[in-house]
């Protein structure tokens, strides 16, 4: 499903991955795998977690029809997946789309308390055509809960007390946070975020596919797909197991050549969010002392030749660039007209696809990288599909498993963003 390939790196003599260092740590796969297991995470079940699926179709199924838009309120590793999924996997213009072209109501995702936002969206929606999401797994934090007290308030404003609750569905922790009380209280629907589970871990639990169900994504094929790489990550033959590799060689790229930042690459617009959502989980997860951090970056091809390329061939040699490649990035070929290209200095694009023009100059960035003796390494999928974004969520927080062992820290808490919200608290109180 997804092929990764990166032999390169060991050609590029003083600048690429030293073998001998590279087969020491790749040694390290089953103690690895013995320490995950014991951190009790449950990132790597929730492929399995047909309870949820069915209470989520079966919740998708009873509100079919009855809203224009969906609003998801959350941030952080509550939002950037949704907003994955539903760049990714739905139509690039989805919410500009007319009505009668989407059999699905418009998401958009509030990610951030900008009042200005908050205002247009307003003008954007109508209120008795809208359903909320309020996720948050800690069920406190203080963008997502003013969220839902302005959108609540404002509700009942437009539909009245009874009515408005009937807009509003949660997903949280079973226990923590404010929103089950409320739910209890009032009768909201809401989904549960398994315990063992964290914010930027959630994106194949209901925070991600309650939305992506509501669009009509098959959440099935997409946890399909999750499982598939699951089975992969707990593979101990290392050939087989690519998020341990792709973390081997983030891991040695930083330990022996002071490669410490990682772009993502895609050459696909459609998931040049999924370079969004990694940049939040390879941060927050191993961004832990003055010494253990990864810097994420994120580009997208080929837009990005023309604004990062330079700096990533001849700047600094500290970037690890992932490309991503699909090899059918549209189910029709666009041709260039041969007839069209009129001058003959261009006469190499006659007859040329975009799909063909867009490899080719992802090969060309490739080989002139490899030139300039700077690591790179490329992962291919056939097309996007949701068993293949499910494969790819799976492979990245693997790999981010891998890199904590690595590293030896907790690559699962994130005690600088906690303490960012305990002062805003206190500032406000
Ligand atoms: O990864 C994490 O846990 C965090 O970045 C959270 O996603 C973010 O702080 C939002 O938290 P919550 O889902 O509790 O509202």
């Amino acid at each position: 499903m997804v092929q990764f390939r990166y032999e390169h790196l060991f050609q590029l003599k003083n600048h690429g991955v030293p073998r001998s260092r590279f087969a020491a740590e790749a040694a390290k796969l089953p103690r690895f795998l013995e320490l995950i297991r014991t951190r009790g995470q449950g990132f790597y079940d929730l492929p399995d977690d047909t309870r949820s699926v069915a209470e989520i179709l079966e919740y998708a199924r009873k509100v079919r029809g009855k809203f224009d838009h969906i609003v998801v309120l959350g941030i952080g590793g509550s939002a950037l997946g949704v907003t994955c999924l539903l760049q990714t996997l739905k139509h690039p213009f989805w919410n500009v789309l007319p009505k009668r072209a989407r059999k699905e109501p418009q998401l958009f995702v509030l990610d951030n308390i900008d009042p200005s936002v908050i205002a247009q969206l307003e003008e954007t929606i109508s209120y008795k055509k809208t359903l909320f999401i309020v996720a948050t797994k800690s069920g406190t934090t203080p963008e997502t809960m003013s969220q839902y007290y302005y959108f609540r308030a404002k509700m009942e404003r437009e539909a009245g007390r009874i009515i408005a609750k009937k807009h509003f569905v949660f997903v949280t922790d079973a226990v923590r946070g404010v929103l089950r009380g409320i739910a209890a209280k009032d009768g909201i629907p809401c989904f549960t975020i398994p315990d063992n589970v964290g914010g930027r871990f959630s994106v194949l639990s209901p925070v991600g596919l309650l939305p992506a169900a509501l669009l009509g994504i098959d959440i099935k094929k997409l946890l399909g797909g999750a499982r598939v790489m699951r089975d992969a990550f707990f593979e101990k033959r290392f050939v087989r197991n690519t998020p341990f590799q792709l973390a081997t060689i983030q891991y040695v790229l930083e330990q022996e050549r002071g490669v410490a930042m990682t772009v993502i690459m895609p050459y696909s617009s459609a998931l040049y969010s999924l370079a969004d959502w990694y940049r939040q989980l390879l941060a927050e997860s191993i961004g832990k002392s003055e010494t253990v951090g990864l810097t994420p970056i994120k580009a997208l091809g080929v837009t990005d030749q023309h604004s990062q390329i330079q700096l990533y061939t001849e700047g600094p040699r500290d970037k690890f660039i992932v490309f991503l490649e699909v090899a059918e990035l549209y189910k029709k070929q666009l041709v260039i007209p041969s007839a069209s290209v009129s001058d003959p200095s261009m006469a190499y694009l006659k007859g040329v696809t975009f799909q063909e023009l867009m490899s080719v100059e992802k090969r060309a960035t490739e080989q002139a990288l490899f030139e300039y003796g700077r690591p790179t390494a490329t992962l291919s999928v056939a097309r996007i599909d949701p068993e293949t974004l499910g494969a790819l969520f799976m492979l990245f927080e693997g790999s981010i498993a891998f890199l904590g062992e690595f590293y030896d820290i907790n690559a699962f808490d994130q005690p600088g963003v906690e303490l960012g919200k305990i002062y805003t608290k206190k500032i406000l109180s």
